[in-house]
């Protein structure tokens, strides 16, 4: 029985049929002050359920999500799994300033305790290589990589892969393989949320190629805008830019346009105007060896 408690983009008749699954009907409301109401309103006794959300936005997203889960084990439900193609607090992976927390653990751990294993899409892993160094239950990330080269493919000629930092390397080493393309990761430093400093290597030449910066997540949006700026002195080509997770708002895409973007295009792990690439073929095989 698959939940969507936000309305995955991914979740639709066909992919219920694909997993031979039924989509669970929930009756949820805020009550007149803000409290959660939540009621199943089909039988789960017996029943494996597949929760589908992407944790943006995940403060406001974690109460409904663990009385769905709750709830469902009092029901008799048998297992829960929960698919989050965009999983959050992942990039407070260190103590930076005396005094912080290592929130990307304590979340792990608040997750961990409501749901029996996970399945999520490119999280941001940094300084943790694997999903289990931080996860109790089994969690296992598969990768947009495939599905982005292949729109790359399809839609940009001559194309120059571009990391706006060296984490997004990983992202665009993989898909550079796919295209058979050039790649190049920049460097940089963060010294706020909303500031940060981008240097181009020394050896970048992007000849006549069509600049397509790639990054996980797309956020204040302060690094692709930083990037773009910084490549203006190379080419007159105005970069695309990819982000896998769309954590951004209307403003922000106003912003990367202003910048020089010449288009904004992301996965649909979160629902936003600028979702082109589906992700649900490279999600699928990942669920189907978790149910069966
Ligand atoms: C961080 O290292 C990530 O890979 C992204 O580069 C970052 O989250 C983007 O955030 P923003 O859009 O706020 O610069």
């Amino acid at each position: 029985m698959i939940y969507t408690l936000f309305e995955s983009p991914i979740v639709n008749d066909n992919f219920a049929a694909n997993l031979n699954a039924d989509i669970g009907r929930l009756n949820i409301r805020s009550f007149p002050d803000g409290e959660t109401y939540l009621q199943l309103l089909d039988d789960v006794q017996d029943r494996a359920i597949l929760i589908v959300d992407s944790l943006n936005l995940p403060n406001d997203k974690m109460i409904p999500l663990i009385y769905l889960c709750e709830t469902a084990r009092s029901l008799g439900a048998k297992s829960i799994g929960f698919v989050c193609p965009y999983l959050c607090y992942m990039r407070q992976d260190k103590i930076f300033n005396p005094g912080e927390g290592l929130t990307s653990q304590y979340f792990a751990c608040l997750l961990s305790h409501y749901v029996d294993w996970l399945v999520t899409i490119d999280p941001h892993l940094h300084r943790y290589k694997s999903m289990s160094e931080l996860y109790s239950i089994p969690a296992e990330a598969t990768h947009a990589a495939p599905v982005v080269a292949n729109w790359i493919k399809d839609n940009i000629s001559e194309p120059f892969l571009i990391g706006p930092d060296s984490e997004s390397e990983q992202w665009v080493s993989s898909m550079a393989n796919i295209i058979g393309c050039d790649y190049k990761s920049l460097t940089k430093k963060r010294y706020g949320d909303k500031q940060v400093e981008i240097t181009l290597p020394i050896d970048l030449k992007l000849d006549q190629k069509t600049p397509v910066f790639v990054d996980d997540i797309i956020s204040s949006g302060v690094t692709m805008i930083t990037a773009i700026k910084q490549l203006k002195s190379m080419t007159v080509s105005k970069p695309y830019c990819i982000g896998i997770h769309a954590v951004f708002n209307e403003q922000t895409l106003t912003l990367l346009k202003e910048a020089g973007a010449k288009s904004v295009i992301t996965c649909n792990t979160i629902p936003h105007q600028t979702n082109q690439i589906d992700v649900t073929s490279v999600l699928m095989p990942v669920i189907e060896q978790k149910i069966n």
